[in-house]
Order: structure tokens, then sequence, then C-alpha cells
């Protein structure tokens, strides 16, 4: 399976959870979604990267945003594995965590990379949109936890830019100055964006965040 790309059809499945059989698409339904997923079960940083995502759950829900773990074990053993996380991590775990014992999903969606590890996944994020189009991709090794901060950062990047003209500047947070779109001529930048363009080269237009 070639890897997805930007912008690809997010591949739907039909796998069991920890919350029994689920669809990918009617669970999404039209809401964003993000999919990542994890070495293995009982692992200690799994552990405390899906007790974050339960305690960031009401700011993923704030975005639309879906959120699916999975991990090559089986789902009896993501349920055991829930209570630890619940009990360490002081939440709840509500999304489901898709039990992919035959690999049918990490081999979809390219989860498995052999020269890291022959069978178990690699820390793989894809955030999809409610057109169920790939809209970021993100791999991270076993040994490094991921940054939920950065994940909510990106989604609300992505969701600006998909209704507005602009593009965001490293290190951006919600709120702050936007590039405006290097498509957008600047004296129809002046027009479009009424808060004020900002022409530090021709090439570089900052605007207010449009929707601040
Ligand atoms: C962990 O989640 O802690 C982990 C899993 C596999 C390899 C290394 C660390």
């Amino acid at each position: 399976m070639a890897s997805l790309r930007l912008g690809d059809e997010a591949p739907n499945f039909t796998a069991d959870s920890s919350v029994g059989t689920i669809n990918l698409y009617d669970y999404l339904g039209d809401s964003w979604g993000i999919l990542f997923s994890h070495p293995a079960d009982f692992t200690p940083v799994c552990t405390t990267e899906l007790g974050t995502a339960a305690q960031f759950k009401d700011e993923f829900d704030k975005r639309n945003v879906k959120m699916i773990a999975l991990s090559v074990d089986g789902a009896e053993s993501h349920k055991e594995w829930i209570k630890d996380i619940n009990e360490v991590q002081n939440t709840t775990v509500t999304f489901p965590i898709i039990a992919d014992e035959d690999k049918k999903v990490s081999t979809l969606y390219d989860m498995i990379h052999p020269n890291a590890d022959s069978s178990l996944t690699v820390r793989s994020v894809f955030i999809i949109g409610p057109d169920k189009k790939v809209k970021l991709t993100l791999t991270y090794p076993a040994s490094t936890g991921r940054n939920f901060y950065e994940l909510l950062r990106v989604i609300d990047s992505l969701q600006l830019t998909a209704n507005h003209k602009v593009a965001t500047p490293a290190n951006w947070k919600n709120g702050e100055k936007v590039v405006v779109s290097p498509a957008i001529a600047t004296s129809d930048a002046i027009k479009i964006f009424p808060k004020g363009v900002e022409e530090i080269k021709p090439y570089l237009r900052m605007t207010p965040d449009p929707t601040a």
C-alpha cells in the first residue's frame, strides 16, 4: 500500500474496537476526524497519550473533531487497558480504540514502518476533513509521545484556512495575525480583509485573524 498523501480520500473501513464494531465514515458523519495509531497496549508512552487525548475531549468537541485511536491488540485487551488509563490519567476514555489484530487498518493507512518495527504501528496521525480527504499526516517514532496542543493548533489552522484565503505563519496560535494567501493581489486583499493588510514585502502580507 502506497503512503496516503494530503488530499487523498481517507480509506473507509469497518473494524472491531473497544466500543464494538465501527465504520469510520459512519462514525465521523459530517465531522472532522483524527485517527492516531499506538504501538501497543499497556505501554507507558501510549498510556500518557490516550489519557491526554481523553482529557482534551472538550477541546476536540469544540472544533467538531471526533477522535479514533488504533493499536494492533485486541478489543478485550483495549478495554482492560482503558481501565488503567482512566485510573492513572484521572480521565475517562470514551472514543473508540480500533482493535487491529489482523493489521487491516494499519496496512490500509501504512502505519507499520518495517524498518522501525516489523509488526507494531508507529505513532501515525491522520486528520480527516468533513469531505473525507486527508488534511494532515504526522509520523512519530514509538519513543516520542505526541504533543496534543500541537494537534489542536494544527486543527485550528486547517479549519481557518479551509474557510478564509489565509495561511498561518510559524508558531501561529489561534487568534494571532495570519498571512494573506499569496494567490491574492494586495489591492484585492485590502477589500477582502477589512481589518487591514500590512504589506511587509509584496509577497508577505499580514492581516488580523478574520474570525477573531
Ligand atoms: C510506549 O508507548 O511507551 C512505547 C511503545 C513501544 C515502544 C516504546 C515505547
